[in-house]
């Protein structure tokens, strides 16, 4: 069955504004059952968590509920999933968990295409513990980042592979599985990024060989607070800094303070809302949510082959890498306007791209791009429409019109 633009654009009130949204890698519009669920957990009667009387057990309640959400995206279990209120936030509990067991002389692969989120906190604790740091690279023309290098980098002294499921800069899909088996082989535990890469198709935490896998709810819909999946065994055997009141138990001990209750109602929301989008789907929640993520992603990839062939068509567009498997996200530069400059251009029409290096820093590093302004970056999520990419190559061409009139 064709993916229903016209039903699924109707589920996120914020599209009636009238702008063309390609910056979905910064962050998606929420779908409207995920605001009226906020509303509604903020609207009936609250209470911290407590057995002892109804508000409390409600957000006893939304902590479960929100669990077994995320759990049902990622193929984890619920009693695996750590909650928080970000992907950078949950990164560097972990990091700072794993790295006190660190000594001097163990290693950690961190890869120059991951989000920051997803390398510094692991080359901070490695330089806490007197660990070293390796370095995955990327092939500079491509943006693949080759799996086989792996097999280098990874030693017996290895304890941790930090890589991305998608890349939020060009959109590069790594061979994580095959990356991860490298590191398993070694002994080495696997964190997986998987911020940018879980909005755009079926993920599962098994088939990827990640021991932890880091998504956040604002990329898919949903509100600003994240989740770190893995097997509860695994983090039994982790002992994070914590209060002491605060509950020893897994997963439980890796979450610090009060969360966001209403906002775990708005969790809830959004993968009930992915689950929806392959309306023909049955089964469970996983089942439907697998398939609605698989019609999405057909459909996002059919909008993003029209907006390549459109950069591609224009000379003086620059497109940074074309990697093999990958997310709908295009980095580009326009000739003779800074990346800053096209993203305030395009804005000013309504058309919402984002400019720099969107935190993708030792990315934009490495190709010498960080200090001239990085990219403007295009994502597709599956709300975009080929007309909204007309639009947007339209806004392009007046764009070099202008430049052209001024520089003549
Ligand atoms: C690939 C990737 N990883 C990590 C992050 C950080 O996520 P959060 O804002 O939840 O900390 C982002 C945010 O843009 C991202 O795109």
């Amino acid at each position: 069955m064709p993916f229903d633009i016209a039903r699924t654009r109707a589920a996120y009130p914020a599209l009636t504004e009238g702008f063309a949204h390609f910056d979905g890698a910064g962050g998606t519009q929420t779908a409207r059952p995920v605001i009226e669920a906020v509303a509604a957990a903020m609207t009936a009667a609250t209470g911290n968590r407590s057995t002892a009387f109804v508000p409390g057990r409600r957000s006893l309640d939304l902590v479960a509920a929100a669990r077994a959400a995320v759990a049902d995206l990622l193929g984890a279990e619920p009693g695996g999933v750590v909650l928080g209120p970000s992907a950078t936030a949950l990164t560097y509990t972990l990091a700072r968990t794993l790295g006190a067991g660190w000594r001097p002389g163990d290693e950690v692969v961190v890869s120059r295409l991951d989000h920051d989120a997803n390398v510094r906190p692991w080359v901070q604790a490695a330089e806490a513990a007197g660990a070293t740091v390796r370095w995955a690279e990327f092939d500079p023309a491509t943006g693949d980042l080759p799996a086989g290098q792996y097999a280098d980098l990874v030693t017996e002294r290895t304890r941790l592979v930090a890589v991305t499921a998608g890349s939020n800069a060009i959109g590069t899909v790594p061979d994580v599985a095959a990356i991860a088996k490298t590191a398993h082989a070694a002994g080495a535990l696997v964190c997986v990024d998987g911020v940018h890469a879980v909005p755009h198709g079926p993920t599962d935490l098994a088939s990827l060989g990640a021991d932890f896998l880091v998504t956040s709810a604002y990329k898919w819909s949903g509100p600003h607070l994240a989740a770190m999946a893995a097997d509860p065994a695994r983090w039994a055997a982790l002992r994070p800094a914590k209060l002491i009141p605060s509950s020893d138990a897994v997963p439980d001990r890796f979450e610090y303070g009060t969360p966001s209750f209403p906002l775990l109602a708005g969790v809830v929301a959004a993968v009930d809302h992915l689950a929806t989008l392959d309306p023909a789907a049955t089964g469970s929640r996983r089942d439907r949510v697998r398939a609605g993520l698989a019609a999405a992603q057909a459909h996002e990839e059919a909008v993003f082959e029209r907006l390549l062939a459109g950069l591609a068509d224009r000379p003086w567009i620059a497109v940074h890498g074309s990697p093999a498997r990958r997310c709908p996200t295009v980095s580009f530069r326009v000739a003779g306007s800074a990346p800053a400059e096209t993203a305030a251009a395009l804005g000013a029409a309504g058309v919402c791209l984002s400019s720099g290096d969107y935190y993708a820093y030792e990315y934009f590093r490495t190709m010498g791009l960080r200090d001239s302004g990085g990219a403007v970056r295009a994502s597709v999520y599956h709300y975009n429409t080929a007309e909204e990419v007309d639009r947007l190559l339209a806004e392009l061409d007046r764009l070099a019109a202008t430049g052209e009139r001024m520089a003549g």
